[in-house]
C-alpha cells in the first residue's frame, strides 16, 4: 500500500516542481476516520482519481463547521460520500467543486451519497457539469432539496440517475433563495410537467448560463466563456481563464488537443514526454526493488501516456 503511494507522491512532486503555481494535482483520496484526514485536501484544485470521504462514525455537525476546500475546483474520476455521521451539507466544504469528470466511474456512477444520516442537502451549489456517469443518492433520510434541482442542466442523460430513499419529498419545505421575501431570485424550469425554482440550498441557487451562450459556460456576471471552457472561466472569451476544461488542459490553457510533443494524461491534462518517461522510470525502478510494487509503467501509445500498452503491441525504448 505505501508502495502505491510512493508511486503517485512522484507524480505530485512533479506537478509541483514543474507546472503551475496556482494549485496542486492530488492523487485519489480516500479519507476516513475522523475530520482530521480531510486536512489533506487543503492545496488540491484538482483531484486526479476520486475522492471518497467515508465512515466516519464519531463525527458531528459542529465538528465540520469551519472546514473549507475552496481551492478544489475538479475531481477527474468520482466523488463517493458513504455515512459520514454529522455531514450536514457539502455547501461550506466544497464551495468551488465545479467539474466532475466520471473519467472512472464508481460502478456507473460519478457522485454517490449513501447512507449520509444527517445530509439535508447537497449543497455542491458550484457543481456544473458531470461529464461522464449518473448520480446515485439513496437513503439518506434527512436528506432534502432534490426536487429543486434541475439535473438535466449538470448531466446528459438523467435517466440512469438514481435517487430514492431519501427524505419524504413532502416533508421537507424546501425554500429557495428569495422565497422569504416573496420573490423568485433563482431559475425555473421545468421537469416531467412541474414547474419549479432550482437551488442547491436556501442560499444558493441553481446556476445555469443564459440561453444565448448556448452549449458555453459562463461567468459570474453570465458573460460566455470561450468554447474551451467547462463550468465558468474567470474571463469571458479566453481559454486562459477558464475553471475547467471542456477537452484538455495545458499548463494553465484549455486545448482541444495537445500541441507537438505533449501527450493526453487521465483523459484531462496535456504532459511533456519526459514527464510521462519519468513516471515510467520511477516505477521501474520501483518493481525491481519489490515485485508487489503498486505502480504502472506508463507508455506513450497514440499521442497518449497510458498506464500500459494495449495487447498487440510492445514496449519499445524511446528518448527524445
Ligand atoms: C484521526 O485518525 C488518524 C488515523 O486515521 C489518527 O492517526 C489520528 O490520531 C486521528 N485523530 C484524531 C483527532 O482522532
Ligand atoms: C499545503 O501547502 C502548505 C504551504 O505550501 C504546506 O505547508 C502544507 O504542508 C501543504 N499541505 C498538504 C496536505 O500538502
Ligand atoms: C472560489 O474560487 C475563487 C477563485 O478561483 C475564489 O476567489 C473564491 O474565494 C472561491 N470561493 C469560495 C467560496 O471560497
Ligand atoms: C457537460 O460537459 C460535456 C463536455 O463538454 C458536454 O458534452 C455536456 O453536454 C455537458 N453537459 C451538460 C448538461 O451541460
Amino acid at each position: 500500500m505505501w508502495l502505491r503511494t510512493l508511486c503517485f507522491v512522484f507524480t505530485v512532486c512533479f506537478v509541483m516542481s514543474c507546472h503551475r503555481a496556482s494549485g496542486e494535482v492530488c492523487p485519489s483520496k480516500d479519507i476516513r476516520n475522523n475530520v482530521t484526514n480531510l486536512r489533506t485536501l487543503e492545496n488540491c484544485t484538482v483531484i486526479e482519481g476520486h475522492l471518497k470521504i467515508l465512515l466516519m462514525f464519531r463525527t458531528k455537525p459542529e465538528d465540520f463547521r469551519g472546514i473549507s476546500f475552496p481551492k478544489l475546483t475538479v475531481v477527474t474520476d468520482y466523488l463517493l460520500l458513504f455515512r459520514v455521521y454529522g455531514m450536514e451539507t457539502l455547501s461550506d466544504l466544497f464551495p468551488n467543486l465545479t467539474v466532475i469528470r466520471g473519467n472512472n466511474l464508481f460502478f456507473n456512477y460519478a457522485l454517490v451519497m449513501f447512507e449520509m444520516l444527517q445530509l439535508r442537502e447537497i449543497g455542491l451549489h458550484s457543481l456544473m457539469n458531470i461529464t461522464r456517469g449518473a448520480v446515485r443518492i439513496e437513503k439518506n433520510p434527512d436528506l432534502c432539496y432534490l426536487s429543486t434541482l434541475d439535473w438535466s442542466k449538470i448531466l446528459d442523460t438523467v435517466e440512469d440517475n438514481y435517487i430514492m430513499a431519501n427524505k419524504n419529498d413532502r416533508e421537507c419545505g424546501d425554500v429557495c433563495p428569495g422565497a422569504a421575501i416573496g420573490k423568485t431570485t433563482c431559475q425555473t424550469t421545468t421537469i416531467n410537467g412541474h414547474f419549479s425554482e432550482r437551488c442547491w440550498t436556501q442560499k444558493n441557487c441553481q446556476r445555469m448560463c443564459p440561453m444565448h451562450c448556448k452549449h458555453r459556460a459562463c461567468t459570474k456576471d453570465d458573460l460566455c466563456c470561450h468554447d474551451q471552457c467547462l463550468g465558468g472561466c474567470l474571463k469571458p472569451h479566453s481559454a486562459d481563464h477558464c475553471v475547467a476544461c471542456r477537452g484538455l488542459q495545458h499548463e494553465d490553457k484549455c486545448v482541444d488537443r495537445c500541441p507537438e510533443n505533449h501527450f493526453t494524461y487521465r483523459g484531462w491534462r496535456c504532459v511533456s514526454f519526459g514527464f510521462c518517461q519519468d513516471l515510467h522510470n520511477r516505477c521501474k525502478r520501483e518493481k525491481e526493488r519489490s515485485k508487489s510494487a503498486d505502480c504502472h509503467e506508463y507508455v506513450i501509445h497514440n499521442g497518449a501516456c497510458i498506464h500500459e500498452c494495449p495487447s498487440g503491441y510492445t514496449t519499445v525504448n524511446s528518448s527524445s
